[in-house]
């Protein structure tokens, strides 16, 4: 399925303006960051961001645990802000902000720098100062990055919960950073419906003992509960504050947000990144993968709730100096063509998606993309699974109408920037792969006693050398960090995937090894469902597994054993769907729930979701079986299916 039919090179015209020009120059640079990386990676910081004090030197690394540009002080809210105002940026559009209704807003950077030097002063006025947590549960509206860039500004670490999770999973989140502030809104908007924000954080916060402050921002207008003494209005906190308040110098490895993520296990993890070696990849990154230039409008479409949101709509983008759209709602809200009615509005140069969201248009029709006028558009990309050659084929023509280069972008969470990608002026692309790895990015595909497979061969994707925005650990728990990164195979970063290299050294990324899914690109771990379901009364026992989805990549499918009672099975499952809606969020929500009187287990009683993987994938078990227990379980459900 994965085989390439054709390479695509990018037109002479791109190549002639590209940051990088062809795949010789590539080559050079590529070859420069292996040779001397701590030259190179010095090079770069000094280029791309602005320090208040040098470092004393570029890296230190006391496995697994890395530091980047050691003794060095720079603040990340400066470098997207600041800086910018002592040249021609002064007034250009830093956010161009669409809300579903169809307001909009534009902040140039003069503007957001006001904004946020304010909200940096109503976060002192709460007594918060460097080091200090703040958790934001925020719609996608401008105040969302002016929080983030308002923590940064004083050294508070924030985290940004996506607003798609229940109170369940946000109360998790706070109790686990300990944080001692929430910043919400009343609500957002979402097809046409509010999402009510602050109901849930209420909800989360009657267990939460650590938060001593709740700002809330009115976006709906509707109707909140403000408990006297905690919460307080963002309009009148803000009424009176300064809009003096200098970027406090802090060290490169300030802890700068920690992002929760699914893992193997049923307690999100969350990744730890600092502040100079992320900057310095995220912005590098914008010239390297976007090419970015200044006239250029650019629009990532995720939700800054998630990874590529924080490092691609708000730090990358601003650090670089860029145009960055943010869209608050769905993407077919009013009708399917909303996304191709902002890029043709304000003009997008550079559009940034993700294969869910292309597959499920290609399912809508062309003539959504066709009504519009596209011609302002010169790259494309896609991040969060891999995209599938006919979803590229149909991205590259219709979209692109086969004039702009796509960028197949491969990263996590953990690596904090894009790890492997065309440079669009440089590398020739083949659909469906993230083709070469960044400068100072050293992969490897190996098995799991460490040794390289052959070309052509699948295996486990793996980085060999740290590199500046990795993550540090996981917050409050080095020793995870350890065993799930750097003991699977001894000496390197284990990323999960599995890979194949072919013979021009281009990756294939073939998906998750482990217990994760990907469904519609969010990471979800089959372990977090399985826990959700378990709470629930009539559940003795779940398994969850990933199968393949035609539009979401992968869909959740739980087999569920009940406790003794008299089940209306359809009933219980529509109950149960809304169950992990509560205890995770919506998008968390089986696809499938199938009862069944038990679940295959090995002798020692480990549940074998490897043959229910393979049951919804092939509908039949071919693999080994030699460790379960009961043989029976499995012919049930194969047949259970045969009947479905
Ligand atoms: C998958 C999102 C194939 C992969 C930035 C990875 C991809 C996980 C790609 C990380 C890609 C991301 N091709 N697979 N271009 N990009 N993935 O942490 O399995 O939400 O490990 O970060 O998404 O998901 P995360």
């Amino acid at each position: 399925m994965l085989a390439a039919t054709q390479t695509y090179a990018p037109s002479e015209d791109f190549v002639r303006r590209a940051h990088v020009q062809g795949i010789e120059a590539r080559r050079v640079l590529y070859e420069k960051a292996a040779e001397h990386p701590e030259e190179f990676w010095a090079e770069v910081a000094e280029r791309e961001i602005s320090w208040f004090q040098k470092w004393s030197h570029v890296f230190e690394w006391d496995p697994p645990f890395a530091k980047w540009f050691v003794g060095a002080k720079t603040n990340a809210a400066y470098n997207c802000l600041d800086r910018h105002l002592a040249t021609h940026r002064k007034n250009k559009v830093a956010i161009l902000w669409e809300g579903e209704p169809g307001d909009q807003r534009l902040l140039s950077y003069q503007e957001l720098h006001r904004l946020v030097c304010r909200f940096a002063n109503v976060l002192k006025g709460r007594g918060l100062k460097a080091g200090d947590k703040a958790i934001i549960y925020m719609p996608m509206v401008p105040e969302l990055p002016v929080a983030m860039l308002a923590c940064a500004r004083i050294g508070v670490t924030h985290s940004v919960v996506f607003g798609g999770f229940s109170a369940e999973a946000l109360k998790a989140r706070i109790q686990d950073l300990g944080a001692t502030v929430v910043i919400t809104a009343d609500g957002g908007w979402r097809r046409g419906k509010e999402i009510r924000l602050k109901d849930a954080a209420d909800e989360a916060l009657t267990e939460c003992p650590t938060v001593r402050d709740v700002i809330v921002l009115q976006r709906t207008g509707s109707a909140v509960n403000m408990t006297p003494g905690r919460d307080h209005w963002w309009h009148e906190l803000d009424q009176n504050a300064s809009e003096d308040c200098p970027a406090e110098p802090l060290d490169s490895e300030h802890p700068l947000f920690v992002l929760y993520t699914s893992g193997t296990t049923g307690k999100p993890k969350g990744i730890l990144h600092t502040t100079g070696g992320y900057l310095t990849m995220v912005t590098a990154t914008m010239k390297w993968v976007f090419d970015l230039r200044d006239e250029d409008t650019y629009w990532c479409t995720a939700d800054i709730g998630w990874v590529t949101g924080h490092s691609y709509i708000v730090y990358g983008p601003l650090s670089a100096g860029a145009t960055t759209v943010m869209y608050e709602g769905a993407p077919d809200y009013p009708a399917f063509d909303r996304w191709w009615r902002i890029v043709e509005k304000y003009r997008v140069n550079i559009f940034y998606t993700s294969p869910t969201a292309i597959r499920a248009l290609i399912r809508q029709g062309d003539q959504w993309p066709n009504a519009h006028d596209l011609s302002s558009l010169r790259l494309l990309g896609s991040v969060g699974e891999p995209i599938n050659p006919a979803a590229w084929e149909w991205y590259y023509r219709v979209i692109g109408k086969e004039r702009c280069p796509i960028v197949d972008t491969w990263w996590q969470t953990e690596t904090g920037a894009i790890l492997i990608s065309p440079m669009p002026g440089a590398v020739p692309l083949k659909p469906g792969s993230a083709t070469l790895p960044l400068p100072g990015v050293i992969p490897d595909i190996v098995d799991l006693t460490g040794k390289p497979v052959a070309d052509g061969q699948e295996g486990f994707l793996v980085i060999r050398r740290p590199w500046p925005s990795m993550l540090r650990t996981i917050w409050g728990d080095p020793q995870r960090y350890k065993e799930q990164y750097w003991s699977r195979v001894p000496g390197v970063y284990f990323t999960g995937d599995a890979a194949r290299r072919d013979a021009d050294g281009y990756y294939w990324i073939l998906g998750r090894v482990d217990d994760v899914m990907n469904v519609s690109g969010h990471r979800l771990s089959t372990m977090e469902v399985e826990s959700a379901l378990v709470r629930h009364p009539a559940v003795a026992e779940a398994a969850v597994v990933g199968r393949p989805d035609e539009i979401t990549g992968q869909a959740v499918c739980a087999f569920v054993t009940l406790k003794k009672g008299d089940w209306n099975h359809r009933d219980l499952a529509e109950e149960l769907r809304k169950w992990v809606a509560h205890e995770i969020g919506s998008f968390a929500k089986p696809a499938e729930i199938r009862f069944t009187d038990a679940l295959p287990k090995t002798r020692s009683g480990k549940i074998m979701r490897r043959l229910l993987r393979e049951l919804v994938t092939s509908q039949t078990v071919t693999g080994d079986t030699t460790t379960l227990e009961d043989m029976g379980v499995i012919t049930r459900l194969a047949a259970q299916q045969e009947e479905d």
